[in-house]
């Protein structure tokens, strides 16, 4: 078992300890048996003069992509990842708002934004759905600059001018299941907006049009910024992605905490395709139902 593996079961026994309400259960995530299938970047639509281009090359030279000869590896690691959560986003068993998932780590630089990208290539390759993903990192709009839309009106614009149809504001992407929306215009009543009660008009009305939308929020680290705890309130799944090696236990129960009145908190835990010459190890954590789907899945 890797250290960081042991720092993060020591949290979550922790947690179910201390914390009593936040249901943690699971078993490490086993490697998949199914070959694994490449992003399929290439599906392109046939305008692509008025989609934003997903760009494969610009987003491994942003290192948000893995290097070629690792694209197989990390497509089924991140095939593992997706199962549960789309089951409870759309699945039989759906939890309330879980279409909509919120990607958070403790502290910057865990991974959270190469996280949401390639959940969101992975997730756009299923068949009956369709992924947003929004830049909710207000401050720091990773995706919105890789993607070259940083200037664009988004997220930040519709919910500080209530007259803006935030439906307008999604961007259609080269990949023809995923779509994004901009992080906005900054400004320093980010947090205010993020928690007004038109961020929960806003979301319900990102997925009134498409049913089998799943909206995948990029967010700001769980210590360092209100906005995420914000964004915590409107969304039913969050992901907390934990850098292997990286984040000090102390560091992550804290961010734990943050979260713990929320009905379904997940781990991911992210090892740096530049640091180790080891497999990534990503542990898996969810509701009871995340468990049996990924118990299921590595029968
Ligand atoms: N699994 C991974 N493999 C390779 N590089 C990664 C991985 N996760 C994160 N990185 C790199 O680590 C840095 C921080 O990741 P990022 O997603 O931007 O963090 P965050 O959004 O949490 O601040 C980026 O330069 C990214 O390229
Ligand atoms: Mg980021």
């Amino acid at each position: 078992m890797s250290e960081t593996v042991g720092v993060v079961e020591t949290a979550i026994r922790k947690l179910q300890e201390e914390a009593g309400t936040l249901r943690l259960e699971g078993t490490p995530v086993k490697e998949s048996r199914v070959l694994a299938e490449p992003y399929s970047v290439t599906a392109r639509s046939s305008a692509p003069g008025s989609r934003v281009p997903f760009d494969t090359n610009a987003l491994r030279g942003a290192g948000l992509l893995a290097p070629e000869d690792e694209v197989s590896n990390l497509a089924r690691q991140y095939r593992q990842i997706k199962r549960p959560l789309i089951a409870r986003a759309l699945g039989p068993e759906r939890l309330p708002k879980g279409y909509r998932i919120m990607v958070g780590s403790a502290t910057a630089g865990e991974g959270k934004t190469f996280t949401a990208i390639n959940l969101a290539l992975s997730m756009s390759l299923e068949k009956d759905l369709r992924v947003l993903l929004v830049d909710a990192d207000v401050a720091k709009p990773h995706i919105s600059r890789v993607l070259g839309v940083a200037e664009a009106p988004g997220l930040l614009d519709a919910l500080r001018d209530p007259t803006l149809d935030v439906q307008r504001l999604v961007l259609p992407t080269d990949i023809a299941t995923l779509a994004v929306l901009p992080a906005g215009r900054y400004s320093d009543e980010a947090n205010e907006l993020l928690a007004s009660r038109r961020m929960e008009q806003l979301a319900t009305s990102l997925s009134e049009q498409d049913k089998h939308r799943i909206i995948l929020f990029d967010s700001s680290p769980l210590l360092q910024t209100n906005e995420s705890h914000a964004l915590a309130q409107v969304v039913g799944q969050i992901i907390v992605v934990v850098r292997a090696a990286s984040t000090p236990e102390p560091v992550l129960l804290d961010a734990l905490e943050t979260v713990k009145d929320h009905p379904c908190v997940s781990l991911v835990l992210n090892q740096s395709l530049r640091e180790a010459a080891s497999p990534y190890y990503y542990y898996g954590y969810g509701a009871e139902r995340a468990a049996s789907a990924l118990n299921k899945q590595n029968e």
